[in-house]
């Protein structure tokens, strides 16, 4: 139990550390929610800091979750249901991170990072789609809603683990809240395309 505590909360503690947010710090000077859509997260780097940086906070934002995922695998000994709760906490880190007053990014890629330890497959198939879409329609949050909407029917139909099936219940529950503003831009055709705007720019 101890064990899993620890896994939990480390977990936690390493979502929490925000990539975006360092990165602009060190590139920039800048806290990067004051800047682009104000999100702590990759896509909000490419606007505001350009490629490179927003493919290394891509990659790291992803690492963590893969991380979270391997530290349940080995402090729960084989548990699913840790595995998925330290897979959540570092979705949770990268949202309300601890070390940047609990206003974080959207969890997309530590969602990836996390599931594709948990459910490889359906994290494939629900990212091709997602990068058909995004490639279509040039909106990132769309694609990201629907990856993380198309996780829960793809564990049901490639992985029966109820936990992994709980898991990406809550991810994708999680994953449309945290774009809840990006839905009403989607909406009122107000969203941010991917390459439409100038750099540090809305
Ligand atoms: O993963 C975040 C992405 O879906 C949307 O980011 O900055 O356009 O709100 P942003």
């Amino acid at each position: 139990m101890l064990n899993t505590i620890i896994a939990i909360i480390v977990s936690y503690l390493l979502g929490s550390i925000s990539f975006s947010i360092l990165a602009a710090r060190w590139l920039k000077k800048i806290d990067i929610r004051d800047h682009g859509s104000g999100n702590a997260g990759a896509t909000n780097t490419l606007r505001v800091l350009g490629k490179g940086p927003a493919i290394g906070v891509f990659l790291l934002d992803i690492a963590k979750g893969s991380a979270g995922v391997l530290l349940g695998m080995w402090l729960g000994e084989g548990n699913a249901a840790v595995e998925v709760a330290c897979g959540l906490a570092a979705i949770a880190g990268h949202n309300w991170p601890i070390y940047f007053r609990f206003k974080g990014g959207k969890g997309i890629a530590t969602t990836i990072g996390a599931l594709v330890v948990w459910a490889f497959l359906p994290t494939l198939v629900a990212g091709i789609v997602a990068i058909l879409v995004i490639a279509l329609t040039r909106y990132v949050s769309l694609g990201s809603m629907i990856f993380a909407a198309l996780l829960p029917l793809l564990v049901f139909l490639f992985d029966k683990d109820p936990a992994f099936l709980w898991g990406a219940l809550v991810v994708a529950v999680l994953a449309i809240y945290r774009h809840r503003k990006n839905i009403v831009k989607l909406i009122n055709g107000t969203e941010n395309k991917l390459g439409g705007g100038k750099k540090g720019e809305p």
